[in-house]
Protein backbone atom coordinates (compact mmCIF):
# COMPACT_ATOMS: atom_id res chain seq x y z
CA UNK A 1 0.00 0.00 0.00
CA UNK A 2 1.55 3.47 -1.04
CA UNK A 3 1.92 6.41 1.11
CA UNK A 4 0.40 9.70 1.03
CA UNK A 5 1.48 12.81 3.04
CA UNK A 6 0.28 16.78 2.60
CA UNK A 7 1.15 19.78 4.13
CA UNK A 8 -0.13 23.54 4.23
CA UNK A 9 0.08 26.08 6.94
CA UNK A 10 2.62 29.00 7.76
CA UNK A 11 5.87 26.70 8.29
CA UNK A 12 8.13 26.73 5.21
CA UNK A 13 10.30 23.81 5.55
CA UNK A 14 6.74 21.52 3.75
CA UNK A 15 9.13 19.64 1.78
CA UNK A 16 11.17 18.23 5.39
CA UNK A 17 7.75 17.96 6.77
CA UNK A 18 6.28 16.01 4.19
CA UNK A 19 9.69 14.09 3.76
CA UNK A 20 9.33 12.96 7.53
CA UNK A 21 5.36 12.36 7.33
CA UNK A 22 6.35 9.92 4.50
CA UNK A 23 9.13 8.18 6.81
CA UNK A 24 6.23 7.52 9.02
CA UNK A 25 4.77 5.24 6.22
CA UNK A 26 7.67 3.47 5.30
CA UNK A 27 6.38 0.07 6.97
CA UNK A 28 3.95 -0.49 3.85
CA UNK A 29 6.06 -1.26 1.49
CA UNK A 30 7.27 0.91 -1.66
CA UNK A 31 9.95 0.72 -4.35
CA UNK A 32 10.06 4.87 -5.13
CA UNK A 33 9.13 7.88 -3.45
CA UNK A 34 8.47 11.60 -4.42
CA UNK A 35 8.04 15.09 -2.89
CA UNK A 36 6.58 17.79 -4.70
CA UNK A 37 6.49 21.37 -3.56
CA UNK A 38 4.55 24.86 -4.82
CA UNK A 39 7.66 27.47 -5.48
CA UNK A 40 6.25 31.22 -6.48
CA UNK A 41 6.10 30.16 -9.71
CA UNK A 42 5.92 26.50 -11.00
CA UNK A 43 5.66 23.56 -8.39
CA UNK A 44 9.09 21.65 -8.02
CA UNK A 45 9.17 17.51 -7.95
CA UNK A 46 11.99 15.81 -6.64
CA UNK A 47 11.78 11.61 -6.64
CA UNK A 48 13.84 9.24 -6.41
CA UNK A 49 13.90 5.32 -7.01
CA UNK A 50 14.80 2.96 -3.71
CA UNK A 51 14.10 3.38 -0.07
CA UNK A 52 14.30 7.10 1.33
CA UNK A 53 16.59 5.99 4.00
CA UNK A 54 18.93 8.95 4.74
CA UNK A 55 17.60 10.75 1.73
CA UNK A 56 16.83 14.65 2.18
CA UNK A 57 15.13 17.56 0.46
CA UNK A 58 16.87 20.30 1.14
CA UNK A 59 17.92 21.20 -2.10
CA UNK A 60 13.70 21.69 -2.50
CA UNK A 61 12.77 25.59 -2.36
CA UNK A 62 11.19 26.40 0.87
CA UNK A 63 7.59 25.96 0.82
CA UNK A 64 4.34 26.07 3.28
CA UNK A 65 2.47 23.84 0.49
CA UNK A 66 3.92 20.60 -0.31
CA UNK A 67 2.83 16.86 -0.40
CA UNK A 68 4.66 13.33 -0.80
CA UNK A 69 4.15 10.05 -2.07
CA UNK A 70 6.26 6.48 -1.49
CA UNK A 71 5.11 4.02 -4.31
CA UNK A 72 4.66 0.54 -4.66
CA UNK A 73 4.68 -0.04 -8.14
CA UNK A 74 1.44 -1.47 -10.10
CA UNK A 75 1.03 0.07 -13.31
CA UNK A 76 3.98 0.80 -15.03
CA UNK A 77 8.29 -0.02 -13.55
CA UNK A 78 9.78 1.03 -10.71
CA UNK A 79 11.16 4.10 -12.29
CA UNK A 80 12.31 7.82 -11.20
CA UNK A 81 9.34 9.17 -13.99
CA UNK A 82 6.95 6.77 -12.66
CA UNK A 83 7.58 7.93 -9.29
CA UNK A 84 4.68 10.18 -7.98
CA UNK A 85 3.96 13.28 -8.08
CA UNK A 86 3.12 13.53 -11.76
CA UNK A 87 1.99 16.97 -13.15
CA UNK A 88 0.00 18.45 -16.14
CA UNK A 89 1.07 20.07 -19.16
CA UNK A 90 1.66 23.36 -17.34
CA UNK A 91 2.84 22.40 -14.47
CA UNK A 92 0.93 23.98 -12.17
CA UNK A 93 -1.18 21.02 -10.93
CA UNK A 94 0.30 17.82 -8.77
CA UNK A 95 -1.20 15.01 -8.22
CA UNK A 96 -0.70 11.80 -5.73
CA UNK A 97 -2.51 8.59 -6.17
CA UNK A 98 -3.27 5.06 -4.08
CA UNK A 99 -5.25 2.94 -6.05
CA UNK A 100 -5.38 1.53 -9.78
CA UNK A 101 -7.33 3.35 -12.49
CA UNK A 102 -9.07 0.84 -14.66
CA UNK A 103 -9.97 3.12 -17.31
CA UNK A 104 -6.66 4.83 -17.69
CA UNK A 105 -5.75 3.88 -21.39
CA UNK A 106 -9.95 5.55 -22.45
CA UNK A 107 -9.51 8.39 -20.89
CA UNK A 108 -5.84 8.65 -21.88
CA UNK A 109 -6.20 8.64 -25.78
CA UNK A 110 -9.32 10.94 -25.33
CA UNK A 111 -6.27 13.29 -23.96
CA UNK A 112 -3.93 12.38 -26.41
CA UNK A 113 -6.29 13.93 -28.89
CA UNK A 114 -6.41 17.17 -27.01
CA UNK A 115 -2.12 17.39 -27.42
CA UNK A 116 -1.60 16.10 -23.57
CA UNK A 117 1.80 15.26 -23.60
CA UNK A 118 2.50 12.58 -21.42
CA UNK A 119 6.01 10.98 -19.94
CA UNK A 120 5.42 8.32 -17.33
CA UNK A 121 3.75 4.55 -18.07
CA UNK A 122 1.55 4.91 -14.69
CA UNK A 123 -2.56 5.52 -15.07
CA UNK A 124 -1.98 8.39 -12.85
CA UNK A 125 -0.14 10.51 -14.65
CA UNK A 126 -3.56 9.91 -16.89
CA UNK A 127 -5.38 11.60 -13.67
CA UNK A 128 -3.34 15.04 -13.26
CA UNK A 129 -4.07 15.80 -17.46
CA UNK A 130 -7.62 14.81 -16.49
CA UNK A 131 -7.88 17.61 -14.16
CA UNK A 132 -5.92 20.28 -16.08
CA UNK A 133 -8.46 19.77 -18.99
CA UNK A 134 -11.08 20.11 -16.59
CA UNK A 135 -9.74 22.96 -15.35
CA UNK A 136 -9.54 25.01 -18.38
CA UNK A 137 -12.90 25.71 -18.62
CA UNK A 138 -14.53 25.22 -14.28
CA UNK A 139 -13.48 26.17 -10.42
CA UNK A 140 -10.23 23.49 -9.83
CA UNK A 141 -12.17 21.74 -7.10
CA UNK A 142 -15.23 21.24 -9.65
CA UNK A 143 -12.60 19.96 -11.75
CA UNK A 144 -11.26 17.63 -9.72
CA UNK A 145 -14.74 16.19 -8.47
CA UNK A 146 -15.46 15.86 -12.50
CA UNK A 147 -12.76 13.75 -13.15
CA UNK A 148 -12.94 12.04 -10.06
CA UNK A 149 -16.34 10.94 -11.20
CA UNK A 150 -14.71 9.68 -14.51
CA UNK A 151 -12.72 7.56 -13.09
CA UNK A 152 -13.60 4.07 -12.83
CA UNK A 153 -11.50 1.62 -9.75
CA UNK A 154 -11.10 2.35 -5.98
CA UNK A 155 -8.87 5.46 -5.90
CA UNK A 156 -8.01 8.03 -3.54
CA UNK A 157 -5.93 11.37 -5.01
CA UNK A 158 -4.64 14.69 -3.83
CA UNK A 159 -4.74 17.41 -6.13
CA UNK A 160 -2.38 19.82 -5.42
CA UNK A 161 -2.94 23.48 -7.32
CA UNK A 162 0.06 26.14 -7.11
CA UNK A 163 -2.62 28.86 -7.63
CA UNK A 164 -4.79 28.70 -4.55
CA UNK A 165 -2.44 26.67 -2.26
CA UNK A 166 -5.55 23.97 -1.99
CA UNK A 167 -5.28 21.05 -1.72
CA UNK A 168 -8.32 18.99 -3.30
CA UNK A 169 -8.10 15.17 -2.07
CA UNK A 170 -10.73 12.84 -3.06
CA UNK A 171 -11.36 9.35 -1.44
CA UNK A 172 -12.41 5.59 -3.23
CA UNK A 173 -11.09 2.71 -1.75
CA UNK A 174 -7.72 3.30 -0.36
CA UNK A 175 -7.52 5.48 3.22
CA UNK A 176 -7.28 8.69 3.15
CA UNK A 177 -6.96 11.13 6.75
CA UNK A 178 -7.70 15.29 7.58
CA UNK A 179 -5.49 15.95 9.78
CA UNK A 180 -6.75 19.63 11.63
CA UNK A 181 -3.64 21.46 12.81
CA UNK A 182 -3.64 25.59 14.29
CA UNK A 183 -3.72 27.85 11.06
CA UNK A 184 -1.95 24.67 9.56
CA UNK A 185 -3.79 21.21 8.02
CA UNK A 186 -2.61 18.39 7.12
CA UNK A 187 -3.30 14.97 4.74
CA UNK A 188 -2.26 11.14 5.15
CA UNK A 189 -3.10 7.76 3.70
CA UNK A 190 -2.01 6.66 7.74
CA UNK A 191 -3.34 8.66 10.84
CA UNK A 192 -0.20 7.47 12.92
CA UNK A 193 1.93 9.47 10.38
CA UNK A 194 -0.09 12.86 12.06
CA UNK A 195 0.35 12.24 15.53
CA UNK A 196 3.47 14.60 15.60
CA UNK A 197 1.39 17.29 14.39
CA UNK A 198 -2.25 16.87 15.35
CA UNK A 199 -4.95 14.23 17.10
CA UNK A 200 -8.15 15.67 15.63
CA UNK A 201 -8.85 13.97 12.24
CA UNK A 202 -11.46 12.85 9.61
CA UNK A 203 -11.45 9.71 8.27
CA UNK A 204 -12.46 10.42 4.59
CA UNK A 205 -15.13 8.15 3.43
CA UNK A 206 -15.34 6.98 0.01
CA UNK A 207 -17.20 9.39 -2.01
CA UNK A 208 -15.67 12.40 0.18
CA UNK A 209 -13.90 14.95 -1.44
CA UNK A 210 -12.27 17.93 1.13
CA UNK A 211 -10.81 21.12 -0.08
CA UNK A 212 -7.90 21.60 2.58
CA UNK A 213 -6.20 24.91 3.00
CA UNK A 214 -4.06 26.64 5.66
CA UNK A 215 -7.25 28.44 6.65
CA UNK A 216 -9.82 25.45 6.33
CA UNK A 217 -11.52 22.25 5.65
CA UNK A 218 -14.70 21.80 3.14
CA UNK A 219 -15.96 18.73 2.86
CA UNK A 220 -18.19 17.56 0.13
CA UNK A 221 -20.10 14.26 -1.60
CA UNK A 222 -17.75 13.98 -4.60
CA UNK A 223 -20.31 12.17 -6.80
CA UNK A 224 -23.50 15.33 -5.77
CA UNK A 225 -21.34 18.03 -4.73
CA UNK A 226 -23.41 18.18 -1.46
CA UNK A 227 -21.76 19.77 1.18
CA UNK A 228 -20.77 17.88 3.99
CA UNK A 229 -19.47 18.40 8.36
CA UNK A 230 -16.44 16.73 8.99
CA UNK A 231 -16.76 14.22 11.81
CA UNK A 232 -13.42 15.12 13.69
CA UNK A 233 -12.24 12.66 16.29
CA UNK A 234 -9.28 12.31 18.87
CA UNK A 235 -6.70 9.59 18.28
CA UNK A 236 -5.75 8.25 21.61
CA UNK A 237 -2.68 6.25 20.17
CA UNK A 238 0.74 7.84 22.06
CA UNK A 239 3.79 8.75 19.76
CA UNK A 240 5.69 5.90 21.55
CA UNK A 241 3.78 3.60 20.24
CA UNK A 242 4.61 4.37 16.66
CA UNK A 243 8.33 4.42 17.02
CA UNK A 244 10.55 2.03 17.82
CA UNK A 245 11.58 2.83 21.15
CA UNK A 246 14.36 0.63 22.08
CA UNK A 247 14.27 -1.80 19.96
CA UNK A 248 16.29 -2.00 16.65
CA UNK A 249 12.85 -3.14 14.32
CA UNK A 250 9.73 -2.87 14.91
CA UNK A 251 8.67 -6.54 14.49
CA UNK A 252 11.19 -7.02 17.40
CA UNK A 253 9.44 -4.52 19.31
CA UNK A 254 5.70 -5.63 18.42
CA UNK A 255 6.64 -9.21 19.34
CA UNK A 256 6.91 -8.41 22.77
CA UNK A 257 4.28 -5.97 23.22
CA UNK A 258 1.81 -8.77 22.97
CA UNK A 259 1.72 -10.13 26.55
CA UNK A 260 -0.26 -6.50 26.77
CA UNK A 261 -2.06 -6.49 24.01
CA UNK A 262 -3.54 -9.92 24.93
CA UNK A 263 -4.26 -8.13 29.03
CA UNK A 264 -6.25 -5.40 27.50
CA UNK A 265 -8.32 -7.33 25.35
CA UNK A 266 -9.03 -10.03 27.79
CA UNK A 267 -10.01 -6.91 30.39
CA UNK A 268 -11.70 -4.82 28.11
CA UNK A 269 -13.90 -7.10 25.50
CA UNK A 270 -15.78 -8.86 27.57
CA UNK A 271 -18.86 -7.20 26.58
CA UNK A 272 -18.06 -7.20 22.87
CA UNK A 273 -17.27 -10.55 22.67
CA UNK A 274 -20.89 -11.27 24.09
CA UNK A 275 -22.39 -8.88 21.56
CA UNK A 276 -20.33 -10.27 19.03
CA UNK A 277 -21.30 -13.75 20.17
CA UNK A 278 -24.90 -13.07 19.90
CA UNK A 279 -25.25 -12.12 16.51
CA UNK A 280 -23.27 -15.39 15.55
CA UNK A 281 -26.06 -17.36 16.94
CA UNK A 282 -28.74 -15.52 15.66
CA UNK A 283 -27.03 -16.32 11.92
CA UNK A 284 -27.64 -18.90 9.66
CA UNK A 285 -24.39 -19.90 8.78
CA UNK A 286 -21.08 -17.96 9.76
CA UNK A 287 -17.86 -17.67 7.21
CA UNK A 288 -14.81 -15.84 8.79
CA UNK A 289 -12.87 -14.85 5.80
CA UNK A 290 -9.11 -13.37 5.98
CA UNK A 291 -5.63 -13.51 3.76
CA UNK A 292 -2.23 -14.88 4.73
CA UNK A 293 -1.64 -14.80 8.49
CA UNK A 294 -5.70 -13.47 9.02
CA UNK A 295 -6.82 -16.38 7.36
CA UNK A 296 -4.84 -18.48 9.67
CA UNK A 297 -6.54 -17.08 12.31
CA UNK A 298 -9.91 -17.66 10.39
CA UNK A 299 -8.67 -21.45 10.88
CA UNK A 300 -7.66 -21.54 14.51
CA UNK A 301 -11.02 -19.55 15.06
CA UNK A 302 -12.64 -22.78 13.24
CA UNK A 303 -11.29 -25.23 15.89
CA UNK A 304 -12.07 -22.69 18.57
CA UNK A 305 -15.74 -22.44 18.11
CA UNK A 306 -16.13 -25.64 17.53
CA UNK A 307 -13.51 -27.28 20.17
CA UNK A 308 -15.29 -24.54 23.15
CA UNK A 309 -18.79 -23.87 21.96
CA UNK A 310 -19.76 -27.11 19.69
CA UNK A 311 -20.71 -24.45 16.84
CA UNK A 312 -19.95 -25.09 12.96
CA UNK A 313 -18.10 -21.58 11.77
CA UNK A 314 -16.76 -21.67 8.36
CA UNK A 315 -13.28 -20.22 7.06
CA UNK A 316 -12.08 -19.29 4.15
CA UNK A 317 -9.12 -17.60 2.27
CA UNK A 318 -10.18 -13.89 1.49
CA UNK A 319 -9.04 -14.37 -2.30
CA UNK A 320 -10.88 -17.36 -2.75
CA UNK A 321 -14.32 -16.72 -0.86
CA UNK A 322 -15.42 -14.84 -3.70
CA UNK A 323 -15.53 -17.73 -5.94
CA UNK A 324 -17.84 -20.01 -3.29
CA UNK A 325 -19.74 -17.57 -1.45
CA UNK A 326 -23.55 -18.27 -3.92
CA UNK A 327 -24.94 -19.97 -1.05
CA UNK A 328 -25.08 -16.86 0.87
CA UNK A 329 -27.99 -15.55 2.12
CA UNK A 330 -29.21 -12.37 3.85
CA UNK A 331 -29.65 -14.50 7.03
CA UNK A 332 -25.59 -15.50 6.37
CA UNK A 333 -22.89 -13.28 8.82
CA UNK A 334 -19.27 -13.00 7.48
CA UNK A 335 -16.68 -12.26 9.92
CA UNK A 336 -14.50 -10.62 8.40
CA UNK A 337 -10.46 -10.65 9.60
CA UNK A 338 -7.58 -8.28 8.58
CA UNK A 339 -4.98 -5.95 10.68
CA UNK A 340 -5.28 -3.25 7.59
CA UNK A 341 -8.75 -3.11 6.69
CA UNK A 342 -7.52 -2.42 3.28
CA UNK A 343 -6.52 -5.90 1.89
CA UNK A 344 -7.88 -5.79 -1.18
CA UNK A 345 -8.14 -9.39 -2.02
CA UNK A 346 -10.55 -9.76 1.34
CA UNK A 347 -12.13 -6.41 0.82
CA UNK A 348 -13.65 -7.86 -2.47
CA UNK A 349 -14.75 -10.83 -1.03
CA UNK A 350 -17.03 -9.02 1.56
CA UNK A 351 -18.06 -6.49 -0.86
CA UNK A 352 -19.30 -9.30 -2.83
CA UNK A 353 -20.96 -10.77 0.31
CA UNK A 354 -22.95 -7.58 1.02
CA UNK A 355 -24.49 -7.78 -2.79
CA UNK A 356 -25.75 -11.30 -1.04
CA UNK A 357 -27.19 -8.91 1.96
CA UNK A 358 -25.13 -11.14 4.35
CA UNK A 359 -24.36 -9.12 7.64
CA UNK A 360 -20.76 -8.54 7.78
CA UNK A 361 -18.94 -7.78 11.21
CA UNK A 362 -15.11 -6.89 10.94
CA UNK A 363 -12.37 -8.03 13.75
CA UNK A 364 -9.80 -4.85 12.53
CA UNK A 365 -6.98 -3.30 13.95
CA UNK A 366 -6.67 0.06 11.87
CA UNK A 367 -9.56 2.63 13.10
CA UNK A 368 -11.13 4.11 9.98
CA UNK A 369 -10.19 1.89 7.34
CA UNK A 370 -12.52 0.73 4.60
CA UNK A 371 -13.43 -2.72 6.32
CA UNK A 372 -13.63 -0.83 9.52
CA UNK A 373 -16.07 1.31 7.54
CA UNK A 374 -17.84 -0.94 5.64
CA UNK A 375 -18.82 -3.53 7.81
CA UNK A 376 -22.44 -3.30 10.42
CA UNK A 377 -20.59 -4.54 13.20
CA UNK A 378 -16.56 -3.79 14.13
CA UNK A 379 -14.73 -5.19 17.04
CA UNK A 380 -11.42 -3.22 16.81
CA UNK A 381 -8.51 -5.41 17.83
CA UNK A 382 -6.84 -2.72 19.95
CA UNK A 383 -3.34 -4.14 19.04
CA UNK A 384 -2.10 -0.43 18.12
CA UNK A 385 -0.58 0.16 15.55
CA UNK A 386 1.93 -2.34 13.70
CA UNK A 387 4.65 -1.18 11.31
CA UNK A 388 6.21 -4.57 10.63
CA UNK A 389 5.31 -6.08 7.51
CA UNK A 390 5.23 -9.60 9.31
CA UNK A 391 1.98 -9.63 11.53
CA UNK A 392 2.55 -10.72 15.00
CA UNK A 393 0.79 -8.46 18.07
CA UNK A 394 -2.28 -8.15 15.10
CA UNK A 395 -2.66 -11.95 14.88
CA UNK A 396 -2.23 -12.80 18.43
CA UNK A 397 -4.80 -10.33 19.01
CA UNK A 398 -6.86 -11.76 16.67
CA UNK A 399 -6.08 -15.20 18.34
CA UNK A 400 -7.15 -13.80 21.71
CA UNK A 401 -10.37 -12.16 20.74
CA UNK A 402 -11.43 -15.54 18.88
CA UNK A 403 -10.99 -17.26 22.05
CA UNK A 404 -12.63 -14.82 23.88
CA UNK A 405 -15.67 -15.15 21.40
CA UNK A 406 -15.97 -18.92 21.60
CA UNK A 407 -16.52 -18.76 24.94
CA UNK A 408 -18.99 -15.76 25.21
CA UNK A 409 -20.86 -18.31 22.38
CA UNK A 410 -20.64 -21.08 24.74
CA UNK A 411 -21.83 -18.29 27.85
CA UNK A 412 -18.90 -18.95 29.77
CA UNK A 413 -16.99 -15.41 29.05
CA UNK A 414 -14.95 -15.34 32.39
CA UNK A 415 -13.88 -18.63 31.60
CA UNK A 416 -12.40 -17.36 28.61
CA UNK A 417 -11.05 -13.96 30.01
CA UNK A 418 -8.99 -16.97 32.69
CA UNK A 419 -7.73 -18.57 29.10
CA UNK A 420 -6.54 -15.52 27.75
CA UNK A 421 -4.55 -14.57 30.81
CA UNK A 422 -3.05 -18.25 31.16
CA UNK A 423 -1.82 -17.19 27.87
CA UNK A 424 -0.68 -14.26 28.77
CA UNK A 425 1.46 -15.51 31.31
CA UNK A 426 2.30 -18.37 29.40
CA UNK A 427 3.70 -15.63 26.18
CA UNK A 428 5.85 -13.85 29.24
CA UNK A 429 7.77 -16.84 29.67
CA UNK A 430 8.75 -17.24 26.37
CA UNK A 431 9.65 -13.30 25.73
CA UNK A 432 12.07 -13.77 28.73
CA UNK A 433 14.76 -15.49 29.85
CA UNK A 434 16.58 -18.10 29.53
CA UNK A 435 13.92 -19.10 26.61
CA UNK A 436 14.72 -16.20 24.18
CA UNK A 437 18.28 -16.81 24.48
CA UNK A 438 17.52 -20.74 23.80
CA UNK A 439 15.71 -19.45 20.29
CA UNK A 440 18.59 -17.28 19.48
CA UNK A 441 20.69 -20.22 19.87
CA UNK A 442 18.54 -22.32 17.83
CA UNK A 443 17.53 -19.44 14.97
CA UNK A 444 22.23 -19.69 14.57
CA UNK A 445 21.53 -23.15 14.53
CA UNK A 446 19.18 -23.66 11.52
CA UNK A 447 20.15 -20.77 9.75
CA UNK A 448 21.87 -22.44 6.77
CA UNK A 449 19.15 -24.73 6.52
CA UNK A 450 17.25 -24.62 2.79
CA UNK A 451 13.91 -25.98 3.92
CA UNK A 452 12.01 -26.15 7.52
CA UNK A 453 8.68 -28.18 8.32
CA UNK A 454 6.11 -27.42 10.99
CA UNK A 455 3.74 -29.77 12.22
CA UNK A 456 0.60 -29.58 14.18
CA UNK A 457 -2.42 -30.92 14.90
CA UNK A 458 -6.00 -29.11 16.03
CA UNK A 459 -5.54 -25.99 17.07
CA UNK A 460 -1.78 -26.14 16.25
CA UNK A 461 -2.27 -27.03 12.69
CA UNK A 462 -3.31 -23.26 11.95
CA UNK A 463 -0.36 -22.26 14.15
CA UNK A 464 2.23 -24.47 12.63
CA UNK A 465 0.96 -22.12 8.82
CA UNK A 466 1.26 -19.44 11.28
CA UNK A 467 5.23 -20.22 11.76
CA UNK A 468 6.01 -21.34 8.25
CA UNK A 469 4.78 -18.14 6.70
CA UNK A 470 6.68 -16.13 9.24
CA UNK A 471 9.78 -18.14 8.65
CA UNK A 472 9.45 -17.91 4.66
CA UNK A 473 8.03 -14.15 4.55
CA UNK A 474 11.06 -12.11 6.08
CA UNK A 475 13.83 -14.99 6.74
CA UNK A 476 13.33 -16.31 2.98
CA UNK A 477 14.08 -20.03 4.05
CA UNK A 478 11.51 -22.20 2.44
CA UNK A 479 9.25 -23.10 5.05
CA UNK A 480 5.88 -25.30 4.97
CA UNK A 481 3.11 -25.60 7.99
CA UNK A 482 1.87 -29.14 7.30
CA UNK A 483 -1.39 -31.09 9.45
CA UNK A 484 0.56 -33.53 11.31
CA UNK A 485 -1.23 -35.97 10.45
CA UNK A 486 -0.95 -35.16 6.28
CA UNK A 487 3.29 -36.21 6.92
CA UNK A 488 2.77 -39.91 5.62
CA UNK A 489 0.57 -38.84 2.39
CA UNK A 490 3.80 -37.24 1.12
CA UNK A 491 5.78 -34.27 2.49
CA UNK A 492 7.41 -37.27 4.50
CA UNK A 493 9.58 -37.88 1.25
CA UNK A 494 10.84 -34.33 1.45
CA UNK A 495 12.74 -35.00 5.10
CA UNK A 496 16.15 -35.68 4.55
CA UNK A 497 18.97 -36.34 7.19
CA UNK A 498 19.09 -32.52 9.11
CA UNK A 499 15.79 -30.96 7.74
CA UNK A 500 14.91 -29.06 10.65
CA UNK A 501 11.57 -30.12 11.58
CA UNK A 502 9.38 -28.18 14.26
CA UNK A 503 6.90 -30.08 16.54
CA UNK A 504 4.13 -28.13 17.94
CA UNK A 505 3.24 -30.57 20.85
CA UNK A 506 0.36 -28.69 23.03
CA UNK A 507 -1.09 -31.05 25.90
CA UNK A 508 -3.95 -32.04 24.58
CA UNK A 509 -5.82 -34.80 22.33
CA UNK A 510 -3.43 -34.70 19.83
CA UNK A 511 -0.09 -35.09 21.54
CA UNK A 512 -0.09 -38.48 20.76
CA UNK A 513 -0.50 -38.76 17.13
CA UNK A 514 1.49 -35.78 16.51
CA UNK A 515 4.46 -36.78 18.91
CA UNK A 516 3.95 -40.16 16.17
CA UNK A 517 4.79 -37.50 13.57
CA UNK A 518 7.80 -36.25 15.10
CA UNK A 519 8.99 -39.51 15.09
CA UNK A 520 8.20 -40.59 11.76
CA UNK A 521 10.43 -37.51 10.66
CA UNK A 522 13.17 -38.38 13.01
CA UNK A 523 13.10 -41.41 11.32
CA UNK A 524 14.37 -39.88 8.52
CA UNK A 525 16.47 -37.85 9.86
CA UNK A 526 14.82 -34.87 10.76
CA UNK A 527 16.16 -32.49 13.12
CA UNK A 528 13.39 -32.91 15.44
CA UNK A 529 12.50 -29.08 17.26
CA UNK A 530 9.68 -29.56 19.75
CA UNK A 531 7.21 -26.62 21.39
CA UNK A 532 5.55 -28.81 23.87
CA UNK A 533 4.63 -28.44 27.59
CA UNK A 534 7.33 -31.21 28.62
CA UNK A 535 10.76 -32.86 26.79
CA UNK A 536 10.91 -35.96 25.05
CA UNK A 537 13.79 -38.03 24.01
CA UNK A 538 12.68 -37.64 20.15
CA UNK A 539 13.36 -33.51 20.35
CA UNK A 540 16.94 -32.61 19.24
CA UNK A 541 16.00 -29.04 20.32
CA UNK A 542 13.26 -28.29 23.19
CA UNK A 543 11.67 -24.96 23.38
CA UNK A 544 9.40 -25.47 26.89
CA UNK A 545 5.74 -23.88 26.87
CA UNK A 546 3.71 -23.60 29.70
CA UNK A 547 -0.25 -24.55 29.00
CA UNK A 548 -2.75 -22.18 28.40
CA UNK A 549 -5.55 -25.03 27.44
CA UNK A 550 -6.86 -24.25 24.16
CA UNK A 551 -4.48 -20.70 23.76
CA UNK A 552 -1.53 -22.59 23.95
CA UNK A 553 -1.32 -21.89 20.64
CA UNK A 554 -0.70 -18.37 21.22
CA UNK A 555 2.65 -18.83 23.33
CA UNK A 556 3.77 -21.08 20.61
CA UNK A 557 3.32 -19.03 17.55
CA UNK A 558 5.25 -16.50 19.75
CA UNK A 559 7.99 -19.06 20.03
CA UNK A 560 8.04 -19.00 15.94
CA UNK A 561 7.78 -15.44 15.71
CA UNK A 562 11.39 -15.20 17.83
CA UNK A 563 12.72 -17.79 15.48
CA UNK A 564 11.90 -16.13 12.07
CA UNK A 565 13.15 -12.73 14.05
CA UNK A 566 16.32 -14.47 14.84
CA UNK A 567 16.86 -16.32 11.92
CA UNK A 568 16.06 -13.00 9.77
CA UNK A 569 18.91 -11.20 11.87
CA UNK A 570 21.35 -14.24 11.62
CA UNK A 571 21.31 -14.01 7.83
CA UNK A 572 21.09 -10.27 7.94
CA UNK A 573 18.21 -9.32 6.39
CA UNK A 574 15.56 -6.82 7.84
CA UNK A 575 12.74 -8.12 9.46
CA UNK A 576 10.37 -5.06 9.10
CA UNK A 577 10.62 -4.70 5.73
CA UNK A 578 11.42 -8.08 3.61
CA UNK A 579 11.64 -8.10 -0.03
CA UNK A 580 8.56 -8.23 -2.84
CA UNK A 581 6.17 -7.83 0.18
CA UNK A 582 4.10 -4.82 1.91
CA UNK A 583 2.33 -4.06 4.56
CA UNK A 584 -1.05 -3.86 3.66
CA UNK A 585 -2.18 -5.61 0.07
CA UNK A 586 -4.36 -2.96 -1.39
CA UNK A 587 -4.25 -4.42 -5.03
CA UNK A 588 -5.97 -7.99 -6.26
C1 LIG B 1 1.38 -11.46 7.55
O1 LIG B 1 2.62 -11.63 8.23
C2 LIG B 1 1.58 -11.09 6.12
N1 LIG B 1 2.28 -9.85 6.04
C3 LIG B 1 0.32 -11.12 5.29
O2 LIG B 1 -0.01 -12.47 5.10
C4 LIG B 1 -0.92 -10.43 5.88
O3 LIG B 1 -1.39 -11.16 7.00
C5 LIG B 1 -2.04 -10.42 4.83
O4 LIG B 1 -1.58 -9.65 3.73
C6 LIG B 1 -3.35 -9.85 5.36
O5 LIG B 1 -3.17 -8.54 5.78
P1 LIG B 1 -4.34 -7.86 6.69
O6 LIG B 1 -4.39 -8.60 7.98
O7 LIG B 1 -3.90 -6.43 6.84
O8 LIG B 1 -5.62 -7.98 5.93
Amino acid sequence: MCGIFGYVGPRTDGATIVLAGLKQLEYRGYDSWGVAVASPDKIVVKKKTGKIGEANVKDMPHSSFAFGHTRWATHGGVSEVNAHPHLDCTGTIAIIHNGILENYEVLKQKLLTKNHRFVSQTDTEVAVHLIEEYAKRMLFSKAVQQAFNDMEGLNAFIAMNRNNNQFVAVRSGSPLVVGFGNGENFLASDAAALLPYTRQVHFLEDDEMALVSAAGVMMFNARTGVRIKPQKQTLTWSVAEVEKGSYPFFMLKEIHEQPGVMADIAADNAEHAVKLAGIIRQSHGAYMVGCGTAAYACLAGSYLFSKIARRHVNWAIGSEFGYQLDFLTDKSLILALSQSGETMDLLDSVRKSKEKKAKIAALVNVLGSSLWRIADYTLVIGAGPEKGVASTKAFIGKLAHLTLLAYALDGRIREGQKVVTMAVKSAKTVLGEPTVSHIQKLAKKIKKARHVYVIGRGLSYPAALEIALKIKEISYIHAEGLAAGELKHGPLALVEKGTPCIALLPDDETYGANLAGAMEMKARGGYIIGISHKPHEVFDYYVPIADAREATIIPMVIAGQLLAYYLTIARGFDPDKPRNLAKSVTVK
